[in-house]
Parts: C-alpha cells; structure tokens; sequence
C-alpha cells in the first residue's frame, strides 16, 4: 500500500514516465529546446583571448546539445530578456544575423530568443564541412555593405573565445559559403557570409 502510494506521488511530480528521454527527442521533429545556456563560469576573459587559435582538425563525434546551446548561446543568444536583447550589438538593434547550425541530423534555424532550433533542411552535410560535428553558417543581408559582415564577425568571436575556454577546436571558412548557397531559406537580399565549423580537436588543443 505504502508503495503505491509513493508511485502515485512519484507520478503527481512527473518523477517518473520518461526520465532518460533527451530533450531533443522530446519535441516534434522539426524544432529542438536547447538547454538553458550556462550565463556564468567558463574561463576568465584573457586566458580565453589567449588560447584563441583556429585548429583545422575535428573528430566527428557530435557534441552534447548543452555544448551547441552554449555555442550559440555566444554567437547570438539572449542576454537580457527584457527587449530580447543579444550578446552581440547590431546596428540599430536590427537583429537581423541568421546562423544555422548544420549538423547530422540536417541544418537547423537558431533561434536565440525562443532558445531553439528549427529544422530548414535536411540532410548530413557535415563531410562537405570537413568532418566537423556541427558548422555555423552565418547568413545577413547584403543590402547594408559592411554592416551585415561585422555582425557576422562580432557572433563568430564569441564563438571562437567560447571554444577556446572549451577546449573546442572552430574554425572560419569563407571557402565553405558555397555548400549550402542556394539550400536555404534566406529572405531576398540576404547570403551566406561564412562558415565556421566547431568540435572537439583530432590532436591536442
Ligand atoms: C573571415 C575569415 C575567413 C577565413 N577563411 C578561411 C578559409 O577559407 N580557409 C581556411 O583554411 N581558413 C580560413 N580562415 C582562417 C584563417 O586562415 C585563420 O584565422 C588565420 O590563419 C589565423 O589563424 P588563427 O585563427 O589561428 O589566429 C578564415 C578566417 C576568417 C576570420
């Protein structure tokens, strides 16, 4: 009796059903609920300028979805959620970078302000990425001249000072633009800046 109540209990709570589901298969197959990014911790600003290097080679194990929130948690996440506002400035607050993140299970929307990813193709294309687990393609409009390239750059940087605090290897290519050119649903006038391609190094760091 004393156990059935328990599990009855234990069930009110939502202690029990589907603990060792992952929260990507929980959601329908088009959307995934990143985990909430980590805001403190990592390593102290300098020792991560310090570290900052591109490494050209990855294993392709893919990474844990805590670890690809966290990426792009620093390329273009929400850091003040009053105003849904970013870790990276943009000109006028545009706001107007789209980064996906191309990955075995096909090439996904980030989408910061609702801390999620959605499907936009399907597809592997992580061998035509060099192998890397999971590569950022960083798409603005072209419209402004410049000012879409240095959103690009200001995201990529956090990326690339979040990875050497990780231990990650990443690496930018303006040679992989064309992969995906043509692939995506980019709005008129937008286009693929650069790539950048992130996991963790074949050989030391
Ligand atoms: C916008 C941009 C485009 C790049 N394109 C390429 C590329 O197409 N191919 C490549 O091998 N490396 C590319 N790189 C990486 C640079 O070669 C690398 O950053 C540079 O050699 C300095 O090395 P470091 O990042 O370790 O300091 C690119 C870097 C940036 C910032």
């Amino acid at each position: 009796m004393k156990a059935i109540i328990c599990l009855a209990l234990a069930l009110t709570l939502g202690l029990v059903g589907s603990p060792s589901l992952p929260s990507a298969l929980a959601q329908d197959s088009q959307t995934i609920n990143l985990p909430l990014p980590d805001r403190t911790g990592g390593a102290p600003l300098n020792e991560a300028l310090n570290k900052r290097r591109s490494l050209r080679n990855f294993q392709a194990t893919p990474l844990p979805l805590e670890q690809i929130s966290q990426i792009l948690w620093s390329a273009f996440g929400v850091n003040r959620e009053a105003g849904k506002l970013r870790v990276i400035p943009t000109a006028h607050n545009r706001q107007d970078l789209l980064i996906f993140a191309a990955m075995a299970n096909g090439v996904w929307l980030y989408e910061g302000e609702k801390n999620q990813l959605s499907l936009k193709l399907a597809g592997d294309f992580t061998t035509e990425f060099g192998g890397a687990p999971l590569t950022l393609v960083y798409a603005a409009p072209i419209r402004d001249g410049v000012i879409g390239g240095v959103h690009v750059g200001l995201a990529a940087q956090g990326v690339g000072l979040y990875c050497a605090s990780a231990g990650l290897a990443n690496l930018m290519k303006t040679t992989g633009v064309d992969i995906l050119a043509g692939k995506l649903p980019l709005p008129v006038g937008y286009k693929i800046v650069v790539v950048h391609s992130i996991g963790q190094p074949a050989g030391n760091y």
